[in-house]
């Protein structure tokens, strides 16, 4: 009888523990909104320059050059930035997680915001 005491004290014990560990975390995603005039100069050719250069260097396969001085008329002639963003091919190999891991929610609102304002040359 002490035994079976001992062994529904200890499952009890567990399922509070377990029931502790098993607490819901609501984690609300992170939306940015972007204020303010986007620059390409300033806030999306820096970020593609420092992500994908070691491959758009300008001997790629895909023809697309994303160093700083050659991005924009790349990125143009190659129809990466057509609006809507959402559907432009810039925008969804970033969103493919096509090796942009290191682009934030943030640098991704503003390149979003940058082709929908039709991707001035600014
Ligand atoms: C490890 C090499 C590598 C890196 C780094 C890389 N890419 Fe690519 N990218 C490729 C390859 C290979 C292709 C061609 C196949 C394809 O379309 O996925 C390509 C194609 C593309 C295309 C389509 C081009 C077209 O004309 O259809 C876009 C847009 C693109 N990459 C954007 C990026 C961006 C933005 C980054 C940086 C965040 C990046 N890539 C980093 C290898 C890479």
């Amino acid at each position: 009888m002490k035994l079976i005491r001992f062994f529904l004290a200890v499952a009890v014990i567990a399922v509070m523990f377990i029931s502790v560990a098993c607490e819901y975390v609501f984690i609300e995603p992170v939306t940015y909104t972007v204020s303010g005039e986007v620059k390409f100069s300033t806030d999306v050719a820096p970020v593609l320059n420092r992500e994908c250069i070691t491959c758009h260097n300008g001997n790629h396969s895909s023809g697309l050059d994303l160093r700083t001085d050659y991005s924009y008329a790349s990125l143009q002639a190659n129809n990466c930035v057509t609006a809507p963003a959402a559907t432009s091919i810039l925008i969804v190999h970033i969103n493919a997680d096509h090796h942009s891991d290191g682009i934030t929610g943030e640098e991704n609102a503003k390149m979003v915001s940058w082709i929908d304002a039709a991707a001035p040359n600014n």
